[in-house]
């Protein structure tokens, strides 16, 4: 079945590109309003966005390729994306992800099978003075150590960390 945006969808998109002077200038606006609905954008999404846009869906598609911060395949309740650039390595991000990798038993790009976590290992997230991070969802951890991880691991089983 092809992909079709729902109607509050539509209408939610119509009202971002209203702020600009030009459709396409929404783009990613729109594509983290997909993200947030669906926890990821979709293949076919970038086609239906393409065309609500006006634009090539080669142009959607190098965007969402181009940036860590979208997700092409669905993703568990709490993704985990560690930084391991070079204030984080420096600071003993690799640490933090061998503790991942042993405690959740997956690696990354890949989900626990409850669907509660994906892990993933991204460029710098911006916020280098607190290094070691790691981005859970929209939600930055900083100065992270094993303590903090496993406390905060534990936070998350239990549903104490909003999604
Ligand atoms: S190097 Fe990790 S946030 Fe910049």
């Amino acid at each position: 079945m092809p992909f079709k945006f729902t109607e509050d969808f539509k209408a939610r998109a119509e009202k971002i590109c209203a702020k600009y002077p030009r459709r396409d200038a929404a783009l990613i606006p729109l594509l983290h309003e997909m993200q947030k609905e669906a926890g990821y954008v979709a293949e076919e999404g970038m086609d239906a966005l393409a065309l609500l846009l006006g634009l090539p869906y080669s142009r959607v598609k190098a965007v969402v390729t181009f940036y860590t911060m979208f997700n092409r395949e669905p993703v568990g309740k709490y993704h985990l994306q560690v930084c391991r650039n070079i204030s984080c390595h420096m600071a003993g991000a690799e640490g933090l992800l061998t503790r991942l990798r042993s405690r959740l038993g997956i690696a990354e790009g890949e989900t626990t099978k409850d669907g509660l976590f994906t892990l993933s290992a991204v460029e710098c997230l911006g916020a280098c003075g607190s290094a070691p991070v790691m981005q859970v969802n929209e939600k930055y951890f900083e100065n992270l150590n094993d303590e903090k991880l496993d406390a905060l691991l534990e936070d998350m089983k239990h549903g104490r960390v909003q999604r």
